[in-house]
């Protein structure tokens, strides 16, 4: 079977940065998140008995040996589950910016591990799906669900309890968010380095595990009651103690440029004037400011004045993973296309 799957992006309101177990890639905290509609990765996979090799077209190019590689260890999962030998080729396509801290191995990996797993004819619940999306990237577990969505670390060793929940989906709360792209260069230190850095060398590392509970907790209600000030303040405390924790490290890890800076003022500096604009950033430069809809026209106003913005994206809360194409061979030889 050919298939074609979509996964949005996610970003996280309560940040994952750290692992408990680094091969099985379980996290070391539970983390929340926000599915988001306007970014997506539209990935094709299909195996075949042709092939030498996995092989890897990101963006209609063929991909650098380093990826290549990380997706061939992924697809082993899956041929290992549906005991099959074929090597695949899988063609993924972003409509966002790669590897510059815009969450592509969430949305990466949760479409691949979906197109992959029905083309190898398994048959997967999303909590399974889940799982298995979550061994490509942490935050991978999370985009297989829409709105907004708890990973939980889980306390299991072999990680069967660490997979991602809804907690309300995709119209629970129309919030609103805007992507500030400082800058399209690919980060210097990936997450999964960062936060092996991190974890061995910061003395701050077992504060942030501890302290991740409360925010969770925190959170939820936040999202539940859809209170708006509790959301944005739990959110930037989880951005900040993450990104000062990078710092923390030995060496220090600093996603952040000149820009990221300026437009974190620029969102306090709204706040000061009275409008409700929160922020957050991943494992990159860019600024995320989490808003109300009623006022995102006005941030954006204000915001795009600041010189240097490459681009700003509106988005809102996005439905979970889904197949969007198949094609091939079924039981009956029929060939079947939906
Ligand atoms: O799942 P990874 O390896 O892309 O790591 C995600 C790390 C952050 O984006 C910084 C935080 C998060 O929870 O998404």
């Amino acid at each position: 079977m050919k298939t074609t799957a979509l996964a949005h992006a996610n970003i996280a309101l309560v940040k994952y940065w750290g692992k408990r177990d680094p091969a099985l890639n379980l996290p070391a905290t539970g983390s929340i998140s926000l599915t988001l509609k306007e970014l997506f990765t539209r990935t094709t996979v299909e195996f075949s008995a042709d092939l030498a090799q996995d092989e890897l077209i990101l963006n209609g190019e063929r991909a650098n040996p380093r990826d290549e590689q990380r997706a061939g260890k992924f697809l082993d999962l899956i041929r290992a589950q549906a005991g099959i030998a074929a090597f695949a080729r899988v063609a993924s396509e972003n409509n966002f910016p790669t590897g510059a801290g815009l969450a592509s191995s969430a949305s990466g990996f949760a479409a691949l591990a979906l197109a992959a797993a029905h083309a190898a004819g398994l048959s997967l619940s999303p909590d399974q799906l889940s799982e298995l999306a979550r061994r490509g990237s942490g935050s991978a577990a999370r985009s297989i669900f829409g709105g907004f969505v708890e990973m939980k670390a889980g306390a299991l060793p072999d990680g069967s309890d660490a997979v991602a929940v809804q907690l309300h989906d995709e119209t629970w709360w129309p919030l609103e968010m805007l992507i500030l792209i400082t800058s399209a260069a690919e980060k210097e230190i990936g997450s999964t380095a960062g936060m092996n850095r991190t974890a061995q060398t910061s003395p701050y590392y077992p504060a942030w595990v501890a302290s991740s509970v409360e925010d969770l907790a925190a959170m939820r209600d936040a999202i539940s009651r859809r209170d708006f000030q509790q959301l944005g303040e739990i959110a930037e405390f989880s951005c900040f103690k993450m990104h000062g924790l990078a710092l923390s490290a030995r060496p220090a890890i600093l996603y952040w440029n000149p820009l990221t800076v300026e437009l974190i003022h620029a969102v306090r500096g709204l706040r000061q004037k009275g409008i409700p604009a929160y922020l957050t950033i991943d494992a990159g430069p860019q600024i995320k400011v989490i808003c109300l809809p009623e006022y995102s026209e006005q941030i954006r106003a204000t915001l795009e004045q600041i010189s240097g913005i490459r681009k700003i994206i509106k988005t809102s809360p996005g439905p979970g993973a889904g197949i969007v194409e198949e094609e091939g061979e079924r039981g009956n030889g029929e060939p079947e296309k939906r």
